[in-house]
C-alpha cells in the first residue's frame, strides 16, 4: 500500500482547519474503558482507542527471538489490529501482509508515524474466515483466533497451517474453555488438550497457559484463559 494520509501531528484542530479528522479522534481518552470491555461487544473502535500506543506483543517478540540472526522473512499478521505487531516487524525488516476486517485498523495502520519503510508493509482488509494466506515464514496472530466464527475456525487454523513454511513460526494466543468469552456463540475457545492437537505438526518452543480472574478499576471483570503460543513448524 502506498500511505495515504500524514502523521496526525497537529493537537488543535482549530490551529489547522484543514486537517484529517479520523473517526478515533472523537472519542475522549478519559472515558475509555480497559480494551478487553470493546473486544467482548466487539466493539473494535473502542479495543484500537484503548489500546493505542501499545508496544508489540510478548509472544511476537519471543518469536523474533527465536528467528535469531537469519535475515528477516515474511509475515503475515492476521487481525492486526492498529498494527503494534505489524509495525514492530517492519522496523525489524520483515515483510509483512497485515490483514484486519474492520476498516478502522487498516486506517489506523496507515496512519501509524513508527513504519519505517511502507513499502515492506502491505495491508488488506478481509475477513480471517475467508481471507487467502500466502505462505510465510511467521504467521502472527495475537489475541485474534478467538473471534473466528466457531463453524469455520477448524477450516481456518488448517489453512494457518498449512501457509507456515516448514521451520516457520506461529505466534499468538489461543483462548481457552474456562475463558468468561467462551460463553459467547460467536467464539472460538479449545481445551488445552484440543490446542495440544492443533499444533501436532509443531515444535512447541512456549505455551504458557493464563488462568485467572482479572478485574479493573472500571469493574469489567473477566476471567482470562488463554494460551500463549509460540511454535516452530516441524
Ligand atoms: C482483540 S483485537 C487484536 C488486535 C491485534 N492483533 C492486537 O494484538 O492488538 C481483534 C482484532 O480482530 C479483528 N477481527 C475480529 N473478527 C475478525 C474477523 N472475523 N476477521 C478479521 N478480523 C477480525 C478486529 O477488527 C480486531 O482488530
Amino acid at each position: 500500500m502506498t500511505r495515504p494520509d500524514p502523521p496526525r501531528d497537529q493537537p488543535e484542530a482549530p490551529a489547522n482547519p484543514g486537517r484529517t479528522l479520523h473517526p478515533w479522534d472523537e472519542i475522549p481518552p478519559a472515558l475509555l474503558k480497559p480494551a478487553h470491555a470493546y473486544a467482548a461487544q466487539r466493539d473494535w473502535p473502542g479495543y484500537f482507542a484503548a489500546v493505542a500506543g501499545k508496544g508489540p506483543r510478548e509472544t511476537l517478540i519471543e518469536a523474533l527471538r527465536l528467528w535469531g540472526d537469519r535475515p528477516p522473512g515474511f509475515a503475515v499478521d492476521l487481525a492486526a489490529g492498529e498494527g503494534r505487531d505489524a509495525a514492530e516487524l517492519v522496523r525489524r525488516g520483515w515483510r509483512v501482509l497485515a490483514i484486519d476486517g474492520h476498516p478502522q485498523a487498516i486506517a489506523r495502520m496507515a496512519a501509524r508515524v513508527d513504519v519505517p519503510d511502507w513499502s515492506r508493509l502491505r495491508t488488506v482488509q478481509a475477513m480471517m474466515e475467508d481471507a487467502p494466506l500466502p505462505e510465510c515464514d511467521l504467521l502472527n496472530a495475537s489475541f485474534a483466533l478467538p473471534f473466528c466464527l466457531p463453524h469455520r475456525f477448524a477450516e481456518l487454523w488448517e489453512r494457518i497451517v498449512s501457509a507456515v513454511r516448514p521451520g516457520g513460526w506461529f505466534c499468538g494466543q489461543l483462548f481457552g474453555d474456562r475463558d468468561t468469552w467462551a460463553a459467547l456463540p460467536d467464539r472460538s475457545h479449545q481445551t488445552r488438550e484440543q490446542a495440544m492437537e492443533m499444533l501436532a505438526r509443531f515444535d512447541i518452543a512456549q505455551f504458557n497457559e493464563e488462568d485467572k480472574d482479572g478485574a479493573d478499576a472500571h469493574h469489567h471483570p473477566k476471567h482470562w484463559h488463554v494460551y500463549h503460543v509460540v511454535a516452530r513448524k516441524r
